[in-house]
């Protein structure tokens, strides 16, 4: 087990990613915090984690709220003891109206957007610093977009704050491997969560656009899985990665290796070499 006895907070866990992460440390042996919006979602994957013999517990906390993030880190320290590894997976364009192109957001949409997805894993990094730092150890892990690095749509304020979460990653790890504190990125290709509600309902319209994306886009020709997040994320929560800082990880099926431009056809591909 990589994570035996190992204390971790996953922010946004009670849904997609986040859900396949807590539930993957679980299995590794560590001890759970769930901590989201939906707080019957996060007491639901919580009673998932007690099943694999480990300690789940669930709070209710806006990440963009710096009061209920700091009742949840002091609940974790009073019934966990410590913190060994942050997960910054809470986000997502939720409630969004417009596009997200020029012309379509108000400067509150824009704030909102920026503080769910920016300002948010910032302030919930700093609430766990103070023990990562008197260890001497910590683990944390941001997660981006590739829409951060590789628009296929317009989405500025999203795609602002993805690419800010970047800096902000590299910047901590610079500061704290002095601390031996390591801090990496994840950038996640498309990945099949709740996240796509926000953008079109359930149904055959949204088969057909991930059959679209994975076909045009995806070199490994499928949409992501939470566990190929959770695998990641695993790799750069445990030892497994001591040596690791201050990383990016694209996990979006080649995406930026294969593909330099959006248009990219796995068929082509494929055909061209006599694989098809
Ligand atoms: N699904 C994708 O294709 C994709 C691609 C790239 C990046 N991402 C990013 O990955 C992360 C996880 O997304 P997902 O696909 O699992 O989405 P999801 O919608 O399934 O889960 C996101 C969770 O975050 C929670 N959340 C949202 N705002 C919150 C807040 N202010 N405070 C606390 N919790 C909050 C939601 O309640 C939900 O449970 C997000 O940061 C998202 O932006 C997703």
């Amino acid at each position: 087990m990589y994570l035996k006895d190992k204390v971790a907070i996953v922010t946004g866990g009670a849904k997609g990613m986040g859900r396949g992460i807590a539930l993957k440390f679980a299995e590794e042996g560590a001890n759970v915090v769930v901590c989201d919006l939906d707080l019957a979602g996060a007491e639901s994957v919580a009673r998932e984690i007690e099943a694999f013999g480990c300690r789940g517990l669930a709070f209710r906390t806006d990440i963009t709220n710096s009061s209920e993030i700091g009742q949840m880190v002091a609940g974790t320290l009073e019934q966990l003891g410590t913190i060994d590894v942050l997960i910054n997976c809470a986000g997502g364009v939720g409630g969004t109206h417009g596009s997200g192109a020029t012309g379509t957001m108000t400067e509150q949409e824009w704030d909102r957007v920026l503080a769910i997805n920016l300002k948010g894993p910032w302030l919930v990094t700093e609430a766990v610093l103070p023990t990562m730092k008197e260890k001497r150890y910590g683990k944390i892990v941001f997660i981006s977009s590739m829409g951060a690095v590789s628009p296929v749509v317009s989405v500025l304020h999203y795609h602002a704050a993805k690419a800010g979460v970047l800096g902000l990653a590299l910047n901590l790890a610079f500061e704290l491997a002095p601390l031996n504190i390591c801090v990496n990125t994840i950038v996640p290709g498309p990945i099949e969560t709740s996240f796509w509600d926000a953008l079109m309902p359930a149904g055959p319209e949204r088969e057909a656009f991930f059959t679209a994306v994975s076909t045009h886009e995806i070199p490994l020709g499928r949409m992501g899985q939470p566990k190929d997040i959770a695998g990641a994320c695993l790799f750069l929560s445990s030892e497994l990665s001591d040596y690791v800082t201050g990383q990016t990880i694209c996990v979006a099926g080649g995406q930026p290796v294969l593909s330099q431009q959006a248009t990219f056809n796995i068929e082509g591909y494929l055909k061209d070499r006599g694989l098809l």
